[in-house]
């Protein structure tokens, strides 16, 4: 899909670009750490009310900050409820489902954007950052949901757009007057590199938006460009200016204070551009948009922005509630990614989203084993925050599935998510199994990336399609004879309300693996070791009990034979006599004693209790 192409196809780009980083990268500021313990109480009274939790966890609990043992759910405001009938999802709707997500086991929703927009980028187009669009509801509705979420153990994490506002904005449109406003320079303007001969002026540089075409755009009024990363519409705020950030907390202040839990930072690497406007280095080729495709070492991940991050840091620390900081972070490794945590120093991002593991795109048990293990490595203790599924890329179900074992490969990466260490995030839809259903013409597409890419980028349409509640009329999404996206077709069948009704769904598979992770000592703080770590077939790997509990013992069959593995657990210092199944993909597997000579059927995954 198409920032993933952007941000990951293209690794040979990344070597210049973080010699580059490494290069820059500046001085670091000591910043606040987070206080876990003050908000204990609350992240205690939250969990125990949603499971029974022992005392002995109950301690646990106390020492960490509620995100960390946390699972995220992103919501697509637009497709998840309708509840006035227009074709379009709105908070009211969000609200009357809450009970849905306690049951799921979700703890924090994270809201795609619902600030007024004019929807060209459906809603990563702010024109008002301190409001709610009328599409959506009114800021009443807002704290509605906020307090109907506390009853239901929910808290609320607003997508946070700092990189660009909508051309609408009234900052833009004020800094687009003239050269002389006293927004002149919230943005990224520039001259023209010249004029053609014809009287054309000639963008400043080579620079190109994500979402295709020159990132520059021309404005008469002040015989001027201004830089736009994504559409023409999205103007960049220029970030070297210390009003725009004083702005921009302010806004941030504005949520913090109405009760938010924290905020998921959009295309935060891309705050910054080179302060010397260089042309990009051609790597060759095109992209599906028909671009060049360039090395962005003057306008990705440029080291100025953590500075800023370690300034928001400290600023959402003075708050009370432990208040999370997640960044949509999409880096070439560990060890970019790490910086977003401030390091050692843990005084940036708490949870940097980590893409590495997630969009594999292919069930590599070599490759997620090591992806996994650089995050269980090359962090600093921090806490990794694994994603398999946004709004931006082909649903999990199809980039991992191999067309003939969805559900079982869909089962697997369900398991790996919630055996794992990591925080974490869910997209909706993803627990029933929903399927990427991309528009097969170009007349129906809504993403104007699909509209101008067509046919090579099809755009973000198919991961965006309504939720699907029941078999009843668009999914019991909504009563509209239209919705703004068409349903999926196999709506009568994948459903919350079906799957609810079978034992065997996958959505009860994603309970219990989301009950038990919350319930189990080792799945929640057990150290996590490898087993078999040479198998280019099997993931395995233990989750530690800590003293007199049981260990976790996951294996997961990444392949479509069966696989005979042997789980050595003493390496990890645990006996392995006793074994118990926990939960499994394969009935076969249900009576397993033994670590030794289990026969995994193909993608099996098999979770079991060892002591
Ligand atoms: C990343 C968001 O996830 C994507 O949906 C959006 O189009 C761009 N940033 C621009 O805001």
């Amino acid at each position: 899909m198409f920032l993933w192409q952007k941000y990951s196809a293209i690794p040979r780009k990344y070597l210049a670009q973080i010699a580059a980083i490494s290069l820059l990268a500046g001085g670091i500021l000591s910043g606040a750490n987070a206080t876990a313990a003050a908000q204990a109480a609350s992240a205690v009274a939250a969990q125990s009310t949603a499971h029974s939790v022992s005392t002995r966890q109950v301690e646990v609990i106390k020492s960490a900050p509620w995100w960390k043992h946390a699972v995220l759910y992103e919501i697509y405001p637009r497709s998840f409820q309708d509840s006035n009938g227009d074709g379009i999802g709105d908070l009211n709707g969000i609200t009357d489902r809450l009970g849905y997500l306690q049951s799921l086991g979700v703890e924090a929703v994270w809201l795609s954007p619902v600030y007024p927009s004019p929807q060209v980028d459906f809603g990563y187009d702010i024109s008002d950052y301190e409001n709610i669009d009328p599409q959506y509801g009114t800021l009443a509705d807002f704290d509605h949901l906020v307090a109907e979420g506390k009853k239901h153990h929910i808290r609320f994490i607003m997508d946070m757009v700092m990189n660009h506002t909508s051309d609408q904005h009234k900052w833009f449109i004020e800094s687009a007057s003239s050269r002389t406003n006293p927004k002149a320079d919230w943005y990224v303007w520039k001259d023209p590199k010249g004029y053609k001969a014809d009287g054309t002026p000639i963008p400043p540089n080579n620079w190109i938006s994500i979402f295709g075409g020159s990132a520059w755009q021309w404005v008469p009024a002040r015989k001027q460009f201004y830089y736009h990363e994504f559409y023409v519409q999205q103007p960049d705020l220029n970030w070297r200016n210390p009003e725009v950030e004083k702005a921009m907390f302010d806004t941030i202040r504005f949520w913090l204070d109405r009760g938010v839990a924290g905020f998921r930072f959009d295309a935060i690497p891309n705050l910054f551009e080179d302060a010397q406007f260089r042309d990009e280095p051609v790597l060759g080729g095109a992209n599906a948009q028909g671009d060049p495709i360039l090395n962005n070492i003057y306008t990705n991940n440029l080291p100025e922005v953590h500075d800023v991050m370690r300034r928001m840091r400290a600023m959402t620390d003075k708050y009370s509630g432990d208040r999370v900081l997640i960044g949509e972070t999409y880096l070439p490794n560990v060890k970019e990614l790490n910086k977003w945590y401030g390091g050692a120093r843990h005084n940036e991002l708490q949870l940097p989203m980590d893409m590495q593991v997630g969009f594999t795109n292919k069930l590599d048990a070599s490759l997620l084993r090591k992806r996994i293990n650089d995050a269980e490595t090359g962090i600093d203790g921090n806490q990794p925050l694994f994603v398999f599924d946004n709004h931006d890329n082909r649903r999990s179900w199809d980039r991992y599935g191999d067309g003939v074992h969805n559900d079982q490969i869909a089962r697997i990466i369900a398991t790996l998510l919630f055996t794992s260490r990591a925080t974490d995030l869910m997209y909706y839809g993803q627990e029933i199994g929903m399927v990427t259903s991309t528009p097969t013409r170009k007349e129906d597409v809504k993403d104007p990336i699909g509209i101008t890419g067509w046919p090579k980028e099809k755009g973000r349409d198919g991961e965006r399609t309504p939720m699907q509640w029941d078999d009843s009329k668009n999914a019991g999404f909504s009563t509209a004879d239209k919705t703004w996206l068409p349903v999926a077709a196999n709506y009568k069948t994948v459903n919350v309300k079906s799957e609810e009704a079978d034992p065997n769904s996958l959505l009860n598979l994603n309970k219990k693996l989301i009950a038990m992770r919350k319930d189990n000592p080792a799945l929640r703080d057990g150290a996590m070791v490898m087993l078999n770590p040479n198998s280019p077939s099997v993931l395995s790997y233990i989750r530690k009990g800590p003293k007199g509990e049981p260990s976790v013992v996951v294996a997961l069959n990444c392949t479509s034979q069966p696989q005979t593995i042997s789980l050595n657990t003493h390496s990890a210092g645990v006996d392995g006599a006793t074994v118990t199944t926990l939960v499994t993909n394969a009935p076969e597997l249900q009576n397993t004693h033994s670590l030794k000579n289990i026969t995994l059927p193909p993608f099996a995954s098999w979770v079991g209790s060892v002591q």
